[in-house]
C-alpha cells in the first residue's frame, strides 16, 4: 500500500522507520518530513495544518492510507478533509480531536463518562481562577484550555504564579494535583474496537532527578516492569471504553490514537490528560518493541476493521530513548548549530534541517531522540547513551538518568 505520513518531528521519524519496515508498504511519502526521514521516504512539502492542501496531496499521490502525526492538523480538521476525498485516514476528526484541543471539553467528556481524573473548575476570568484555587490544596495545577505545544500547564505552590498563568491564558482549567508516577498509554481505535499498546514512561523535566522546568519530554523507556499487572486492563475498562462510548453517543466517535496520560495515584490510575495522537518521545520506544507491522494496524483502525486485526506481537527486551536538546531549551532554543554523528540507525531526528552546503544543523528545541533496544533496560540504556556519546552539537544537553532507576529495579511501584 501507498502511505502518506504528515508531520516533521521525532514521532514522525519513528513512525516512518516502522512504516518503511512494513512489507505491506511499497511506497512511503512523508510531508513535510525532516532530514532524518529523507533516506526512508519520498519527502513532499506541505503546510500540515492546511486541510485542503493535505487532502489534495493525498489524492495526488494516490495514498491508500494517510497517517497524521501531530495534534495541530488534527484539531484543524485535516483528517476530515482527507476522508472527504474518500481516502482512508488514521487520525480523529476535528470534533473528536477536541479531546486534546480543549482541556475543558476533555474534562466534560470524562465527567459524563465517570472516568477517574482530577477534580476541576473551568475558569474564564482571573477572579474565577482565584476562587477555584481556594477550593484546592497546593500544589496548584493551572492548564491553558487550548493547544499550547507542551507549555500550557503550570504546577506550582505559589498562588501568584498560578494566577499569573491564568491571566496569561485567558481560559483555564484549575484542577486537583494528582500524586504518583506518570504513565503514557497509547490506544489504537476505530471508534469502537480499541487495542492498547505497551505503556511507556516519559521524563518531562529538563534536568536529571526531575530538576528544572517542564519540557515536551526528555526521554522515555518501556516496558514498565514496576507497573501494576492489571494496569492496562483497568485503564481500558475504567477510562478508554467509557470515553469511546461517550464520544460515540455525542455523534463524534474518536478514531485514531487515544493517548492516555495517567498518574498512578494511591487511589488507582487517574487521567492527567488525553491527547489525540502518538506521544513524543514515547512513540520511539513503543514502536522499537512492536513486532506487528504498523501500517496494517493503522489501516485497520482507519477502515473500521480493527476488531478483525490479529493480536499485537512484541519483541522481547526493552527500549530507551534519550532526547538531545538545543542550547537553552526549554527556553527559546539556539538553532543553526552543526550536528555530527546523527545520521545512523537509532538516531531519530526531531528538530534538524539541512544547510545549503549539506551540513546537518539544529532547527528546534528537541533536536534528536536517540533510541536503542536491548535485552533489558540496562542494555538498552547503554546502547542509547553510547550513540549519544558519538554525537556532537555545540551547547546541547541531555538527561543522563533516563530509565536509570527502572534499570536498577529501584522502582517499587514509584517513579
Ligand atoms: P500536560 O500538558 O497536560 O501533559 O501536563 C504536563 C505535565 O504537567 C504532566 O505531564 C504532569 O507532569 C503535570 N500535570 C498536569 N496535570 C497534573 C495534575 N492534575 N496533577 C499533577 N501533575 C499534573
Ligand atoms: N511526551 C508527551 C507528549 O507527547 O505530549
Amino acid at each position: 500500500m501507498r502511505v502518506l505520513l504528515i508531520g516533521s518531528g521525532g514521532r514522525e521519524h519513528a513512525l516512518a522507520v516502522s512504516l518503511a519496515a512494513d512489507p505491506s508498504v511499497d511506497q512511503l511519502i512523508v510531508a513535510p518530513g525532516n532530514p532524518g526521514i529523507a533516506p526512508l521516504a519520498t519527502l513532499r512539502p506541505v503546510t500540515a495544518t492546511d486541510p485542503a492542501a493535505v487532502a489534495a496531496l493525498a489524492v495526488e499521490v494516490a495514498a491508500d492510507l494517510v497517517m497524521i502525526g501531530p495534534e495541530a492538523p488534527l484539531v484543524a480538521g485535516v483528517a476530515d478533509a482527507v476522508r472527504a476525498k474518500g481516502v482512508a485516514c488514521f487520525g480523529p476528526s476535528g470534533a473528536a480531536a477536541r479531546l486534546e484541543g480543549s482541556k475543558e471539553f476533555a474534562k466534560s467528556v470524562m465527567a459524563a463518562a465517570s472516568v477517574p481524573t482530577a477534580r476541576y473548575r473551568a475558569c474564564s476570568t482571573v477572579d474565577e481562577a482565584r476562587a477555584a484555587l481556594g477550593e484546592f490544596e497546593p500544589p496548584y495545577v493551572v492548564k491553558n484550555d487550548g493547544l499550547a505545544a507542551g507549555k500550557g500547564v503550570v504546577v506550582t505552590s505559589s498562588v501568584d504564579e498560578a494566577l499569573a498563568h491564568a491571566r496569561d491564558c485567558g481560559r483555564v482549567v484549575v484542577e486537583e494535583f494528582l500524586p504518583g508516577p506518570e504513565v503514557s498509554l497509547f490506544v489504537v481505535t476505530d471508534g469502537v474496537a480499541a487495542v492498547p499498546l505497551m505503556p511507556a514512561q516519559d521524563f518531562k523535566r529538563v534536568g536529571d532527578d526531575d530538576a528544572g522546568p517542564n519540557t515536551g519530554g526528555m526521554g522515555a523507556y518501556a516496558p514498565l516492569a514496576w507497573a501494576p499487572a492489571d494496569l492496562v486492563e483497568r485503564v481500558m475498562r475504567e477510562t478508554v471504553e467509557p470515553t469511546l462510548a461517550e464520544m460515540r453517543s455525542r455523534g463524534t466517535p474518536f478514531a485514531g490514537l487515544l493517548y492516555v496520560g495517567l498518574a498512578l495515584t494511591p487511589a488507582g490510575p487517574k487521567v492527567i490528560e488525553f491527547n489525540a495522537r502518538f506521544g513524543d518521545p514515547e512513540t520511539q520506544v513503543v514502536l522499537a518493541l512492536l513486532a506487528t507491522p504498523l501500517a496494517g494496524l493503522l489501516h485497520a483502525a482507519a477502515t473500521g476493521t480493527l476488531a478483525e486485526h490479529p493480536p499485537l506481537e512484541w519483541r522481547p527486551g526493552a527500549a530507551v530513548t534519550v532526547v538531545v536538546a538545543s542550547h537553552n531549551y526549554p527556553g527559546p532554543p539556539r538553532t543553526g548549530d552543526v550536528i555530527t554523528g546523527a545520521e545512523r540507525p537509532g538516531v531519530i531526528h526531531a528538530g534538524t534541517a539541512r544547510r545549503d552546503d549539506g551540513a546537518l544543523i539544529s532547527a528546534g528545541g528537541r533536536v534528536l531522540s536517540v533510541t536503542a533496544a536491548g535485552g533489558d533496560l540496562a542494555e538498552a540504556r547503554a546502547a542509547a547513551y553510547a550513540l549519544v556519546g558519538d554525537i556532537t552539537l555545540d551547547g546541547s544537553h541531555h538527561r543522563t538518568d533516563i530509565a536509570l532507576k527502572a534499570a536498577r529495579s529501584e522502582l517499587d511501584g514509584r517513579p
